[in-house]
């Protein structure tokens, strides 16, 4: 590797900001926790710049009103203003109502297109509370009709769903929720390094999965039916001894190992699949991977899928992009690694399994048959890394699934900017108490591009 210009790369991603952006109802309390996280963000060495939804409106939004196209606007403006200061190396705190999902999510594709780490905070007070506290004298107006479309009474907030933090401000301090917000973003400096770790723990496991793979193994099958190979749990062993040294206050959830509820107390949590595909590795057809992902309060914001047969190496994390590595000795985050989904809208090719195949996923691309084009077929998590490299533009699956079997991918679909979500459209999260993927799920260049009719779990479709 050459280090000096990996040093180099890795030092202009620790001088970026990253946006933290806190939306709720007006009186949610989104300055005071803003003022606070500023407080607790320098105080731990951060610059930090605030970004009021009223001030803006003093200034440079003055021309805008509260409808959704004025809304819309105010956050375009705003998104790409806290982009600019995370850029220039200052986390930016935003304080903006932004009620509406799709313009949380247009601040968010900004973010990752610019490879900033997008912190969407939830600032979760009731309307009842907020109309209670009526600091401004705003919500009075608003019930008594003198002011229109005003948030919670005559416009909607859409609540957001797989937002990085909630605060519940009844139960939650400002001051805590500070933390919170300065913790988040510690973790998200961290990044970087432990992509990089992971990333040479997946290698050296894909390494000795080779060695057993060229050399010959025994096929065992688990209780549930599945084949289990000595390859399997090697690879396991490297990854867990790699991963407990090197990140000893986070736990591991693997496919190989009991699962320890312990890990339910831990922010941070490891999802591992040492070797997703394994009936791939045993049909010999090459397609098999290791999977490491990492889920911080419930959300995967690292991933690192290898392939050893092809050597072939995806990774992401926020704030850092997608990126898709071929040659061994090349640095990490290479501009020209990056990778993106495709902007297809139609005839979109559909990434499918090799190996799973049921009668609901076969029903649902009926009813699709229309949309869809080619179809390529490949191994494990291949497919939802096919979708983020823009190869493919859609990959379903409609089964049950576990974690790990899922969130590596996830996270590298969503870094180059796609999406993951349930069947039935609500948000995949990790670290679950249950760690089944019970709804199915899908991988889109676009939620545009989402398929209609009925998938598992999904009984509003
Ligand atoms: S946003 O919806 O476009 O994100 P923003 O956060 O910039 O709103 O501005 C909200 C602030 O404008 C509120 O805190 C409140 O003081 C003021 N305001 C005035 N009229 C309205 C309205 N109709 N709806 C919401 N906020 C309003």
């Amino acid at each position: 590797m050459k280090s000096s210009s990996q040093a180099k790369i890795l030092q202009s991603m620790s001088d970026t900001g990253a946006v933290v952006w806190l939306t709720g109802l007006s009186g949610a309390g989104k300055s005071t926790i803003a003022a606070e996280a500023i407080k607790t963000l320098r105080s731990r060495g951060y610059r930090t710049a605030l970004l009021d939804g009223d001030d803006l409106r003093a200034g440079l939004n003055s021309d805008l009103d509260y409808s959704a196209a004025g809304r819309k606007e105010n956050i375009r403006r705003i998104s790409h203003v806290a982009a600019l200061i995370a850029g220039s190396g200052i986390h930016a705190v935003v304080c903006a109502i932004s009620p509406f999902a799709a313009d949380r999510a247009f601040t968010r594709a900004v973010c990752i297109k610019k490879s900033i780490a997008f912190i969407e905070v939830f600032v979760d007070t009731p309307l009842e509370v907020c109309a209670g506290r009526d600091v401004k004298g705003l919500y009075k107006k608003a019930y008594s009709g003198e002011i229109a479309d005003f948030t919670g009474v005559s416009s909607p907030y859409e609540i957001p769903d797989d937002s990085e933090l909630t605060i519940r401000t009844a139960r939650c301090s400002p001051r805590r929720a500070a933390e919170m917000i300065a913790d988040y973003c510690e973790v998200v400096r961290s990044l970087p390094g432990m992509t990089i770790r992971a990333a040479s723990a997946a290698r050296a496991a894909g390494r000795k999965i080779m060695q057993i793979y060229s050399s010959g193994f025994e096929v065992a099958y688990k209780r549930d039916a599945s084949p289990l190979t000595s390859a399997d749990s090697a690879a396991e062993q490297i990854i867990r001894r790699r991963l407990e040294k090197n990140f000893p206050a986070y736990a591991i959830l693997s496919e190989e190992s009991a699962d320890d509820k312990a890990r339910l107390k831990k922010e941070g949590c490891f999802l591992v699949d040492p070797l997703d595909g394994t009936k791939e590795f045993i049909k010999r057809n090459g397609e098999f991977t290791v999977n490491i992902a990492f889920a911080y309060r419930n959300k995967s914001i690292m991933g690192v899928v290898y392939v050893p047969a092809s050597d072939i190496l995806y990774y992401a994390a926020e704030g850092c992009g997608a990126f898709r590595q071929q040659s061994p000795g090349s640095r990490y985050f290479a501009r020209e690694d990056r990778i993106q989904v495709s902007g297809n809208r139609e005839k979109l090719t559909l990434a499918v399994s090799r190996s799973h195949a049921d009668g609901q996923l076969a029903a649902l691309l009926e009813n699709n048959r229309e949309r869809i084009g080619e179809t390529i077929a490949a191994g494990s998590s291949l497919k939802g890394c096919l979708v983020a490299e823009g190869k493919a533009d859609a990959y379903y699956r409609t089964g049950c699934t576990m974690e790990w079997d899922t969130a590596a991918m996830h996270c590298i679909a969503q870094q180059a900017g796609g999406v993951c979500r349930q069947g039935d459209g609500s948000p995949l999260r990790y670290n679950r108490k249950d760690p089944f993927n019970r709804k199915g799920f899908f991988i889109l260049n676009a939620i545009e591009n989402r398929f209609i009719g009925k998938t598992a779990g999904d009984s509003s479709r």
